[in-house]
């Protein structure tokens, strides 16, 4: 049985690399998109998983428009790093689809309360939605089945400030509604994304296929391995969010270890700065279970091997 995956996403490049690799993989079944500002104002990522689902023709697949802004924190979008549209060079046909009117949180609480210990949380931008949601229906954090969050640097460095990964920086508030709300999180930081490189070679082994797919795939990677290239001297992009995607189905990607984890919400330099109590000194349960080692090629194997049999099926 296929697992129910809802994405909460702000589509971004390697978000919707995520959700390709969602369409590509029978394991998964893709219940329905939130969208959250992040990489892009909410309008413009809806804009972009609609789009995106049309080019993979899931344009059946529910998207549900989410928060515009963090709780607290005024909007930082990341035009540098996804570009003005949050899709690099990719240009992508208006789509067709229009977004539910219900709201992202809104589907959020009303998937998992009716569907109780059988949804998937996938949040792959700023967890503004979720921990909105919380705080309307408290009673999801026991009804989720699992929430899988990409956000947070442990024992790396931050990708948008010395210390703060994007996503937590973005609105490290929700971050902390979320950590401490008892939800079954597993963590997907930058210590384990950032060895896992999508590289020149891996594009062009998608670009053997003549496809929409690999076609927008390497328009927006171009971008993003630019941005890479530019700002830190990497050598290819950091492909986070289908990383973070592939450990729902595939966790032997991935060594784990189970932490007390805290994001910083004090007005300072570490704004946003996630950090583990390693040593335990407070004597608290663990809040998480966090991916601290990886395979890199096995995930990047799993990656490209599911994009090529999608972009085959839809050339
Ligand atoms: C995270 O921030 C965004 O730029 C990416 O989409 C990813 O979710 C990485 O820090
Ligand atoms: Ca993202």
């Amino acid at each position: 049985m296929p697992k129910h995956i809802i994405l909460d996403s702000d589509p971004g490049i390697d978000d919707s690399l995520a959700i390709l690799l969602a369409l590509a993989s029978p394991e998964i079944a893709l219940d329905g998109i939130s969208t959250i500002h992040g990489n892009a104002s909410t309008a413009q990522v809806t804009r972009n998983a609609l789009a995106i689902l049309e080019l993979a023709k899931a344009g059946d697949i529910p998207v549900y428009k989410g928060c515009d802004l963090p709780l607290v924190k005024e909007s930082l979008l990341s035009p540098e790093t996804h570009g003005n549209s949050g899709l690099g060079y990719a240009k992508l046909s208006e789509p067709q689809s229009r977004p539910q009117i219900k709201h992202g949180c809104d589907f959020l609480i009303e998937s998992i309360l009716s569907s109780p210990n059988e949804i998937t949380l996938v949040a792959i931008g700023p967890l503004t939605n979720v921990a909105m949601a919380i705080r309307k229906e408290p009673r999801i954090v026991e009804k989720v089945k699992e929430v899988f969050i990409m956000g947070g640097a442990i024992q790396h460095a931050g990708n948008t400030t010395a210390l703060a990964e994007f996503n937590t920086f973005v609105d490290p508030h929700s971050a902390h509604i979320v950590f401490h709300s008892g939800m079954p999180i597993t963590l997907t930081p930058l210590d384990v994304t950032y060895q896992c490189i999508f590289l020149k070679a891996d594009l062009d082994r998608l670009l053997r296929i003549d496809s929409p797919i690999t076609k927008f795939i390497a328009d927006a990677t171009r971008f993003y391995m630019e941005f890479h290239d530019e700002y830190q001297k990497i050598d290819g992009c950091v492909i986070n969010d289908p990383m973070t995607l592939a450990l729902t189905f595939m966790p032997e990607i991935c060594d784990y270890q189970e932490l007390v984890v805290d994001v910083d919400i004090s007005t300072g330099v570490g704004l946003g700065n996630t950090f583990a109590d390693f040593y335990n000194y407070e004597k608290k349960a663990p809040n998480m279970k966090v991916a601290m080692g990886v395979r890199p090629r096995m995930f990047m194997e799993l990656f490209l091997e599911r994009i090529e049999k999608l972009a085959e099926s839809l050339s």
